[in-house]
This record gives C-alpha cells, structure tokens and sequence, in this order.
C-alpha cells in the first residue's frame, strides 16, 4: 500500500539520522520488559515530551539529564515539591510544564499504584495534562502502540504532502491530519519510529520556511513537492 511505502522510505531516512544527534530518552523498545519497566520507560519519555513541547532538542538535552538524576522514577518527582521541581526548570520556561509533571507523578503515585497507564486511551483519560498528542508520543515509543502523534511539525509536514490548503486549525482539516497520521502507524512494528521520524522530519527538513525537499524521503509521494515541480514547467498558455 502507498501507506507502507511511505513509512519505508520514512524509516530508512530515520535509521540514518536518528541517534546522530544523542538524545538520551531515546532508548529502543524492548519487548521483554515486564509491566514495571515498561511504565518507567514511559516516565521517561512523558518527561521528554513535555520538555520538547516548547523547546528544542539541544536545549532539552542536559534539563532532562539533570531531571532523570534528580527523579530517576516517578515516585521520586511525585514525593517532591513545587520549588524544587521549578529549581530544576529554571531556564526552560513555560513554568506551567513543570507543575503538569508534579502534579500527574502525584495522580499516578495516590491513584494508580505508581505506574503510568497502558495504553494512549486510559493515558489520556487519566492523567490531566497529557492529550492525544502526548499519549500517542508516550505509548508509540514506550509500549509500541500502534497511535498517532500531530504536532505543529507534523501538522505542516501531512498539510504538504496531503496539499491541505485549509486553515491548519479547523476541526475538518484536524481530523483529516489526525487520519493521515493514523494510517502512518496503523500496522507497523515500529510505531514509535515512525512517529519520531515524522516529527523529525517535519522539524528538519519540513520546516516551515525553505523547506529542504532535496532530502526528503517523502517527496514521491508529496503533493506540495510535485506543485513546485510542476508549476515552472508548465505555464499557461495563451494562444
Ligand atoms: N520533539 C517532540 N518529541 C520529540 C522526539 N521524541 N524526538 C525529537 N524531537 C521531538
């Protein structure tokens, strides 16, 4: 299917580019974890989102190495306090983040036996915070869930390569983005690849200015590439 090969092409960029810029939550998914591990693996990651939801990967780097010392479980973070989670993301800004965490590790901690869900839906039911976004991210990477991540990189990337020319924020096109990502992860083994490639993708090279369509493995399919291609070759004619 065209799906499928749009992910292939997607993976295998991703396989070049993915541990090149050393990103300490990034760990494979390991099948053989148990339920405890598999919840620590999506602490992890939950951190790491909601770090990188308002700023880049080389800033987040060293503020979410600092954090995993600090908390390396979520027992830790939910038996600390608001001043000394603040101290830790001094310099990240958007505070807001940083009480969202506390307050989820307490939840988890007095309400659901110290574990994150398992799976995107009781995640995103349970946890105030975390929305579709964060839970397809969290249980794509961490359980391989076969659900969908939209970010503001992926929105733009899908809105190209599908040539959405509707307004990015309205129900309508959300809905049909959120299909388009879906059918990206919908019987894949590597979900959380896939994802991370997507917002990889749409970060560095679909970016929203000069995007770099030379390098992108999404090209074939992109209808927003086949425009610029198009258009200059075949001007109107007036006869
Ligand atoms: N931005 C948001 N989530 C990310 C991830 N998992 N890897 C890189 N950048 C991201």
């Amino acid at each position: 299917s065209a799906a499928a090969q749009q992910r292939d092409a997607l993976l295998a960029w991703y396989s070049n580019v993915h541990d090149s810029r050393g990103m300490p939550w990034r760990k494979p998914y390991d099948r053989s974890f148990d339920a405890d591990a598999r919840a620590q693996r999506a602490y992890e990651v939950w951190v790491s989102e909601i770090m990188l939801q308002q700023t880049q990967v080389a800033t987040v780097k060293p503020y979410y190495t600092k954090w995993m010392i600090n908390f390396p479980t979520i027992k830790h973070l939910a038996a600390s306090d608001i001043d000394t989670v603040n101290g830790l993301w001094k310099g990240l800004g958007y505070y807001s983040r940083a009480k969202r965490l506390l307050d989820g590790a307490r939840k988890v901690v007095e309400e659901l036996d110290g574990r994150l869900p398992s799976n995107a839906k009781d995640m995103e039911s349970l946890i105030p915070g975390i929305g579709r976004y964060t839970a397809g991210a969290i249980c794509s990477i961490a359980y391989n869930e076969q659900v969908p991540v939209l970010d503001g990189n992926v929105n733009r990337l899908l809105s190209r390569v599908l040539a959405l020319h509707s307004n990015p924020k309205s129900k309508t096109t959300l809905d049909t983005l959120w299909a388009g990502a879906d059918a990206m992860v919908k019987g894949s083994s590597s979900p959380g690849d896939v994802n991370q490639a997507l917002i990889e993708l749409g970060s560095t090279v679909c970016k929203p200015r000069e995007p770099a369509c030379v390098s992108c493995p999404l090209k074939p399919w992109c209808q927003a590439y086949k425009g610029t291609e198009v258009a200059p070759s075949s001007p109107p004619h007036h006869t």
